[in-house]
């Protein structure tokens, strides 16, 4: 890959290294089966994002109340060019990457130095990933887009070796959609699939007063809800299933003391469940509730012990102190 000329076409510079027709969730029936036999009953946050459920998402992420992508963003506008100055040149891989709203300030301090630039994409969500490479190469005339549509876990195995060290950049407090055996799990995937001397970039929801939490998860506009509930027919359509949504209501709530939010899926009524191409009947009571999505709010310090032991050094951080975000750059030992 590094020997391809700079004056390729704009075409062949989007690539996929794991296919663009291939279903990231094509095995992934059991796991929904086995999610809604639970006690309580749950379905993976993965199922939020489809080509709708991310329509939703950006929607949420520009009203006032979702302060994570504007901060974040007003964060890598002041800080990019440091980022890229400590790192040097390298690859970008981001996981989670989605529209890639916010990599766009990354990827224009590496266009402004003229030099070709590698960034290798991982998302489920494989239309987004494909419409927002052909968008970000117009946008970069030395952009290279190698887009992995797959999981985390596996598109961090598929990623290759570079002979520039690579930059992994997880932004959007994505780290925090996941339990905390699960956030040890991928650091130590992050950590197996990198090399010493490369980097992580993370963008991390901080602990804060919980009316700023619940206004950000509750948006006037209704999209995060939406987004939420999305879930269901994303499971219809993938699963041939019967969900009806409207059955359904979105209920978010910040726990202070475990500083993490969580969001559940509200049965408002008895109702039977099929999903038909797994051949799977499933009964929720009225009121019955289902795990849907967590939000860890992080303590700076201990996130960044966390890190320590997963094998990456705090190369430096960077906090927002009215809304509390943090940007963390490491360094893989
Ligand atoms: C919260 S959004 C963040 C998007 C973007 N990074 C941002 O900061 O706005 C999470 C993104 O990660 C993707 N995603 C969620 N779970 C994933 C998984 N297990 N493997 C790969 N992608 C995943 C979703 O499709 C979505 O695009």
């Amino acid at each position: 890959m590094q020997s391809q000329s700079l004056s390729a076409t704009a075409d062949k510079r989007v690539q996929f290294i794991v296919r663009s027709t291939e279903d990231p969730l094509a095995l992934d029936g059991p796991n929904v089966i086995s999610g809604l036999c639970g006690s309580p009953k749950k379905i993976s946050p993965i199922y939020v994002y489809d080509k709708r459920g991310t329509e939703l998402f950006e929607r949420q992420c520009a009203t006032p109340e979702y302060y994570l992508r504007r901060i974040e963003a007003q964060l890598l506008n002041c800080y990019a060019v440091d980022i890229v100055g400590l790192c040097g040149p390298l690859a970008v891989v981001e996981l989670g990457a989605g529209t890639a709203a916010k990599t766009r300030i990354l990827l224009r301090e590496y266009a402004k130095r003229e030099v070709r630039c590698d960034y290798l994409p991982i998302d489920v969500d494989v239309d987004t990933l494909a419409e927002s490479a052909h968008e970000l190469i117009s946008a970069f005339p030395l952009l290279y887009v190698h887009c992995l549509g797959t999981t985390y876990e596996r598109g961090l195995r598929l990623v290759p070796s570079w002979s520039q060290p690579r930059l992994f950049v997880f932004l959007g407090s994505s780290l925090g959609n996941m339990e905390w055996p699960e956030v040890d799990s991928l650091l130590s995937r992050i950590f197996d699939n990198s090399a010493p001397g490369d980097y992580l970039l993370l963008g991390a929801d901080l602990d804060k007063d919980s009316a700023i939490i619940d206004e950000a998860y509750n948006d006037a506009a209704g999209y995060g809800p939406q987004s939420t509930l999305n879930m269901l027919n994303h499971l219809n359509r993938r699963y041939g299933g019967n969900f009806e949504s409207e059955q359904f209501r979105y209920r978010s709530q910040y726990d202070a003391r475990a500083r993490r939010n969580e969001v559940r899926i509200e049965s408002l009524v008895d109702q039977t469940v099929t999903l038909a191409t797994l051949g799977f009947t499933v009964s929720f009571g009225a009121g019955e509730l289902i795990d849907a999505e967590v939000m860890l709010k992080f303590d700076p310090d201990e996130l960044g012990a966390v890190l320590e032991r997963a094998g990456f050094s705090m190369v430096r951080r960077w906090i927002e102190s009215v809304y509390r975000y943090g940007l963390f750059l490491l360094r893989r030992k």
